[in-house]
C-alpha cells in the first residue's frame, strides 16, 4: 500500500514545495537562479489573486526523520480557442528515494480529476527534450507531442524582453 497521500497543497507547505522546486531546477541545471521565494509563492496559490493550485504527496510517517512531502504537482488554469477549458501543468516532481513507485502517476491522477471536474478538455505542459524518464512517464499517460503533431514551437518573453518589447511597440505612438 501506498506510503503517501495526494492532497491539495495549503499555505504552510509552502516552505518545502519551494525547497522542492529548488531540487527540480538542479535537475534541471539550466534554468539559472530561481527567483521565486517562500513570499511569492504564498501570495500566488494562496493569496486573494490565486495564479497556481498545487497537489502534494505528503508521507504517512511524518513524524520521522526526513522531510514530509515527498513530490509535488503545480498547475494553473488557461483557455484554449479550440478546447475550452484547460489545465497547464507547470511542474511535476518527485524526490529521488521516491520516483517510480507511483507517486507521479498518482499525482497526476489526483489532478486529472480536477480539470475534470471544472470541465477541462485539456491538460498541457513542456518537458525538455533531454527528460528521457519524463517522456516515458507522459507517453505511458498516452500524451501527443504537439512539435511533432501540429509542429508547435514554444515562446516566450522574459521580464527584460516584456519592457523592450513595450518600448519597441509603442515607440512613436505618443
Ligand atoms: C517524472 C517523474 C515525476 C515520474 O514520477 P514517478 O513517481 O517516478 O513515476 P511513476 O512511478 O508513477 O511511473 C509511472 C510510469 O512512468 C514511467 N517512468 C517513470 N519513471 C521512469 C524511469 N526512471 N525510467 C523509465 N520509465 C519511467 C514508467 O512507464 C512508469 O510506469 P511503470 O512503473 O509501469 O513502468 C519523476 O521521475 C521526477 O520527479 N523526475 C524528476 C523531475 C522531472 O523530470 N519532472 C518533469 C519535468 S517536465
Amino acid at each position: 500500500m501506498a506510503d503517501y497521500i495526494i492532497r491539495d497543497a495549503r499555505v504552510e507547505d509552502c516552505g518545502e514545495i519551494l525547497q522542492m522546486l529548488k531540487e527540480l531546477q538542479e535537475f534541471c541545471n539550466n534554468w539559472g537562479p530561481l527567483k521565486l521565494d517562500e513570499h511569492t509563492l504564498r501570495r500566488d496559490g494562496f493569496g486573494e489573486h490565486k495564479f497556481f493550485d498545487c497537489a502534494v504527496a505528503e508521507e504517512k510517517k511524518k513524524e520521522e526523520s526526513g522531510p514530509a512531502l515527498v513530490g509535488y504537482l503545480l498547475y494553473y488554469w488557461a483557455y484554449s480557442t479550440s478546447a475550452g477549458r484547460m489545465m497547464v501543468v507547470e511542474d511535476i516532481y518527485v524526490r529521488q528515494s521516491n520516483r517510480t513507485k507511483g507517486t507521479g502517476s498518482a499525482l497526476w491522477a489526483y489532478v486529472t480529476k480536477v480539470a475534470m471536474e471544472k470541465g477541462c478538455k485539456r491538460i498541457q505542459w513542456i518537458v525538455h527534450d533531454w527528460n528521457t524518464n519524463a517522456i516515458k512517464f507522459y507517453k505511458k499517460l498516452g500524451a501527443v507531442d504537439m512539435c511533432i503533431r501540429n509542429g508547435w514551437l514554444v515562446y516566450n518573453l522574459d521580464a527584460d524582453a516584456m519592457i523592450s518589447s513595450l518600448a519597441m511597440l509603442t515607440a512613436n505612438k505618443q
